[in-house]
């Protein structure tokens, strides 16, 4: 049959009539553990000689881990993956099963703040090198790799200053000098950014964020080849970062409604990208859509769409950014991102107030940047409630 589209990807990868009873919807497997038919087929399943399920921990977990598996290789065109607790769990898994003592890890240097504060608190602590670059220059990347690099973890859009970088380019150069390529995925999502087709080895998602899309669960997932899960799995069931049933479900039931979700928080950003930008009171706009984004170019090159998530400065900095977030009344002033509804929020003090000022500053977290997880409410409903606020800075 001919290749589906996303969007049918979305509602049907995955998805089989429950063999036990039919059921239509995949069932929630809430279970520990998993019975066997006898001594021979547990020793042989743990043996990995019998595909099954044995303990929710270990990996497949459960069915309807499965089924989450499955859909997620659809829509990123992988091959296997694993899911996780959290997208910070299915950074520590990769980080954990790549990286050993002595081993150097190049990362973009906007990324998440749990991010920074795992690469440098943690991985440092087992003797692992690290550098922050600049990833949107390809100069810098291509500099500060070493012969020792073996990990190159790319977040784009970056969070939250939406730089933007390029995924091909930087793979290439980093598989040249024998390195891995991640890419965090979180802010684009499958419908609009492919890492694995521009050459990363792995691409993982906080399903947090837009893949469970309704702001009710923690989650994270990572796909690539099998080869390449298949190598994680002794970390992944040693650690027990393991997603929990339940979340496992609710990211299926978000990700039916991906691509609609997705489609309406692209319109939406660009529509409040384009009305901050025109505001006299907004000093500048970050949006990858935006012709004044530094990176449009790559940006319109690797990407769909643009989604969701722009950040800001409002002119008169930090205290009339922080006005505007007091005085919104639709948008809830609150961190995470993906949400059906519009979230406002202050990286400098919030999701990135573990940075040091010094590196915040220097790569561009600055006090004056607000940050908007672009809802799929309608659009001139945002803008008024925008409005009205700054109206009040
Ligand atoms: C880009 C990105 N990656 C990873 C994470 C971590 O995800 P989680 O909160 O599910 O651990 C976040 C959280 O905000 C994020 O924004």
């Amino acid at each position: 049959m001919k290749k589906k589209k996303f969007g049918t990807l979305c509602v049907h990868a995955g998805e089989h009539p429950d063999p036990a009873f039919g059921a239509h919807t995949t069932p929630i497997y809430q279970t520990s553990t998993f019975v066997f038919d006898n001594a021979e087929q547990g020793a042989s399943r743990f043996a990995g000689q019998e595909e099954g399920y044995t303990y929710g921990r270990l990996v497949p977990n459960t069915p309807t881990h499965s089924v989450l598996v499955e859909k997620m290789v659809a829509l990123e065109g992988g091959e296997a993956g694993h899911t996780f607790s959290t997208g910070m769990a299915a950074i520590t898994g990769v980080a954990l099963s790549l990286l050993k003592q002595g081993d150097h890890l190049l990362s973009t240097d906007v990324v998440y703040g749990c991010t920074y504060g795992l690469f440098t608190s943690l991985l440092t602590r087992f003797g692992i090198e690290v550098s922050f670059v600049d990833t949107t220059d390809l100069e810098e990347v291509q500099r500060n790799l070493k012969k020792n690099t073996r990990m190159v973890f790319l977040e784009t859009p970056a969070n939250p200053t939406m730089n933007v970088c390029d995924i091909a380019a930087i793979t290439k150069m980093a598989k040249d000098f024998g390195a891995v390529s991640i890419v965090d995925n979180t802010f684009a999502t499958s419908m609009f950014q492919k890492p694995l087709q521009l050459g990363a080895d792995a691409v993982l998602h906080s399903c947090t964020k837009y893949i469970g899309g309704h702001a009710d669960l923690l989650g994270g997932v990572l796909i690539g080849s099998s080869e390449f899960i298949d190598n994680m799995t002794p970390v992944v069931n040693d650690t027990g970062l393991t997603m929990a049933p339940y979340e496992a479900w609710l990211c299926i039931r978000g990700l039916k409604t991906l691509h609609l979700r997705m489609a309406k928080h692209a319109v939406n950003g660009m529509k409040i990208a384009e009305f901050l930008e025109a505001h006299r009171k907004i000093s500048w706009v970050r949006y990858p859509g935006l012709p004044s984004h530094p990176q449009h170019t790559i940006a319109k090159q690797q990407m769909s769409g643009f989604g969701g998530m722009l950040s800001f400065g409002v002119a008169g900095g930090m205290e009339a950014g922080r006005k505007l977030m007091n005085r919104v009344e639709l948008c809830s002033l609150a961190v995470s991102l993906g949400a059906v509804d519009t979230l406002i929020q202050h990286p400098a003090s919030m999701t990135h107030a573990d940075i040091p000022e010094e590196v915040r500053i220097k790569t561009g977290i600055t006090d004056d940047l607000v940050r908007l997880s672009v809802g799929i409410e309608e659009p001139e409903d945002i803008i008024a409630d925008l409005d009205q606020a700054l109206e009040k800075v």
